[in-house]
């Protein structure tokens, strides 16, 4: 350490101001201040000497003289954050003005030609050269037990203190824009620990520090760009709101989360599962639009995809009707009720339509007994109506021997199901061609004997159960009938044939269900991804709303049975659709952004359109990027919250992709950043250090 350095103080408050650097940071003096405002005397030669102040730039005040920090008044050791919010006149405003007037009326042909135009005499240009900028007070750095602290106001102002005003760059504004106070910091830790990070978790790489549209100076190449961050502590387990006209860098800002999330789980070792609802599919696929690579190449290995369509690479999303029939019951019927207008018709075609198959209480036996055998009968169903069934599918036939000998009495020569011998408590499991025939055999005798009682006058029972209880019911008749293409009086009519057009929406490779399986993978610490660019629109909306749905109980289980759930991310594009204004906050989207922070469920939702987001969910909105958004009424509804109305003008002009102004929970006030591009070989070659480091 040479002499000189050494007069420096190892102070956070003196390194705010640039340590040894201070005099080439400095750009004024405040002339006038309260507890909300200051007013800075600045002049264009100091100006130059940083780079210009742009407008929404940061400056700091101090009065003491950093070289002599130690033997400084206790009371002058803070400095004071500001920020510039424009032009402000001087006392001598007009005198200047007329000055410029008068001296550009008196300029000669000859001397524009020559170029000395502006030559102001000595004493005048250093009178013009000086201006005043109106800056807001956005806390005051101050240091307390050796840590600093900011405190987002100001506590004293003294009217004859001479506070000089700096340009933070450099290291400095890396100090300010990344500060967190230390009772922060302590319960992010806190915090992190419980969930199992170590420490701290890594801080999120999102941008670097950008102040205007026109960055030909404060981020050219002889200014250090300063990186900005995100605390993970911040983001987990909380909402974050990416607002902004289309293409304006909304996408990219998500990618960026979601890879630097996944880098810092990985880092840490911990288990971070990330979903993204896909509606573009630009997350899932290479080659979309300019991009070049997506999320799920980077990251192949802990990212799965899925999609409502057979796709190479892509996990089936769609149900198989086989294994969730109650499920695939709903999906026909809704599909059936958006049809404008179905050629098929009947009495059992309406029965068939409005049943549910959720399965009864198994104390009630009887209940329990026919709807295992609707159940067999709507798998039935979809075989003749041409659903692929899955390999060695079985479907279990009623064979009880009470059953058996009824439909002899009625069918005398009937083909007994082989196998008769491995039936279990009356039910025993064929292929789907032998359950059509049995169930049609059953319909048969059911008829026949409803036929033989109404002659021998008594009730029509049709087949009867132990206790002498009609067997098939009127909805158990109307699925019968279905399958058989026939109703009640034997005429012919479509019966299954209404739902051989959905056969798209069901899918035979699946084994499990695919709600639990999405969320083994985000429990599992993978980033999944819904590509729903792709296959048809039903089943997005009803496989969403389910995937949600769970994802949500599961953590609220865990959460109830006295554990903390793991962390788990929730992306959602086109939000207003889903959390909008008029949602029922009852619904599974504005429940997630309410109470899904309890849970360890972050939600983070984009829109370009956040004057339609539901208020209550806005209000619980801890962190926020925002780039340009083009009206007043979008401007109006952000300009409520934080310091963002400083920003409207800067919103509404500037349009340039990534230009976003970040609000996060752990920062009191916004701070304008150009946030990262996407970068899939940056983030590959940290993914592969990480795993070399780990292995
Ligand atoms: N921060 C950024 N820096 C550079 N290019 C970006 C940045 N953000 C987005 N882009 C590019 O701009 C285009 C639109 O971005 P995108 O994220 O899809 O916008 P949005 O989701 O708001 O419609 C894409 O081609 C993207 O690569
Ligand atoms: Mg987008």
């Amino acid at each position: 350490m040479s002499i000189q350095n050494s007069l420096f103080m190892d102070s956070s408050l003196v390194k705010l101001l640039g340590s040894e650097n201070y005099f080439s940071n400095h750009v004024g003096y405040v002339y006038s201040i309260s507890f909300t405002e200051a007013y800075v005397l600045t002049n264009d030669a100091w100006k130059a000497k940083v780079n210009g102040i742009p407008h929404n730039s940061f400056l700091i005040a101090a009065s003491f003289n950093p070289e002599m920090f130690s033997e400084i008044n206790e009371f002058d050791k803070e400095v004071v954050l500001l920020r510039v919010l424009g032009p402000a006149p001087l006392p001598s405003e007009s005198e200047i003005i007329k000055t410029k007037i008068e001296h550009s009326q008196n300029i000669t042909k000859q001397e524009f030609e020559n170029d000395i135009y502006d030559g102001f005499d000595p004493i005048t240009k250093n009178e013009i050269q000086f201006g005043a900028l109106k800056c807001r007070i956005l806390g005051t750095f101050y240091e307390e037990d050796g840590e600093l602290r900011l405190g987002s106001d100001l506590e004293n102002y003294m009217s004859s203190a001479r506070l000089k005003v700096y340009k933070p760059r450099g290291e400095a504004l890396e100090m300010i824009v990344n500060h967190i106070n230390p009772e922060i910091r302590k319960k992010s830790l806190e915090e992190a620990k419980k969930v199992g990070f170590k420490g701290l978790p890594t801080p999120i790489d999102i941008g670097t520090v950008r102040y205007t549209s026109t960055a030909r100076l404060h981020r050219s190449n002889k200014e250090k760009l300063v990186p900005v961050r995100i605390q993970p502590s911040d983001f987990l387990a909380r909402r974050t709101a990416v607002f902004g006209m289309t293409r304006t860098g909304k996408s990219n800002t998500i990618k960026t989360t979601v890879s630097a999330v996944a880098l810092a789980a990985m880092k840490d070792g911990i288990k971070v599962g990330q979903i993204i609802f896909d509606i573009n599919g630009e997350y899932a696929n290479a080659n979309h639009q300019d991009d070049g690579s997506s999320i799920a190449d980077v990251f192949n290995e802990e990212c799965i995809r899925y999609r409502a369509i057979e796709t190479e690479g892509f996990e089936d999303l769609r149900l198989n009707f086989y294994y969730n029939p109650s499920e695939a019951l709903a999906l026909i019927q809704s599909l059936y009720n958006n049809e404008k207008k179905s050629p098929y018709s009947g009495q059992d075609l309406d029965t068939f339509m409005n049943t549910t198959l959720e399965e009864p209480d198994k104390e009630n036996i009887s209940q329990y007994y026919r709807w295992r055998i609707l159940r067999s009968v709507f798998l039935s169903i979809l075989y003749e109506a041409g659903y692929k069934v899955p390999n060695n599918f079985k479907i279990e036939i009623p064979v009880s021997n009470n059953l058996i000998s009824q439909i002899k009495e009625v069918i005398e020569d009937v083909e007994i199901p082989k196998n008769l011998n491995d039936a279990k408590k009356g039910f025993l499991n064929v292929t789907p061609i032998e359950a059509v025939r049995w169930f049609l055999i059953i319909r048969e005798a059911n008829m026949s004997l409803k036929q033989m009682q109404k002659g021998e006058k008594k009730a029509q029972l049709g087949l009867k159960s132990n206790k002498g209880n009609s067997i098939v019911d009127a909805t158990l008749e109307a699925f019968l009938n279905m399958l058989a293409r026939k109703n009640s009086k034997d005429q012919q009519f479509g019966g299954y044939r209404a739902i051989v057009n959905y056969t798209v929406y069901h899918s035979n490779k699946r084994k499990n269900e695919v709600v639990n399986e999405i969320i083994k993978h985000l429990y599992n610490g993978k980033i999944v991804i819904l590509d729903l660019s792709a296959g048809p629109v039903e089943v997005r909306n009803v496989l969403s709303e389910k995937i949600a749905t769970g994802i949500f109980n599961y953590a609220f289980n865990i959460m109830n049975s006295g554990k903390t759930p793991q962390n788990i991310v929730i992306y959602i594009e086109e939000a207003h659709n889903l959390i909008g204004k008029k949602e029922e906050l009852t619904h599974i989207w504005p429940r997630i952004a309410k109470e899904g922070a309890k849970a360890k469920i972050a939600l983070v939702y984009s829109t370009q359109e956040p004057s339609s987001i539901h208020p209550n969910i806005l209000a619980n909105t801890e962190n926020w990027f925002v780039t340009h958004l083009n009206n007043e009424d979008e401007l109006k509804t952000l300009g409520k919250f934080y310091d963002f109305s400083d920003f409207h003008d800067s919103l509404k002009v500037a349009q340039d992709v990534g230009f976003a102004r970040i609000k996060s929970l752990s920062s009191p006030f916004v701070i304008p950043t150009q946030i990262n591009k996407f970068d899939p070989n940056k983030i590959k070659s940290k993914i592969n250090k990480i795993k070399g480091r780990l292995l």
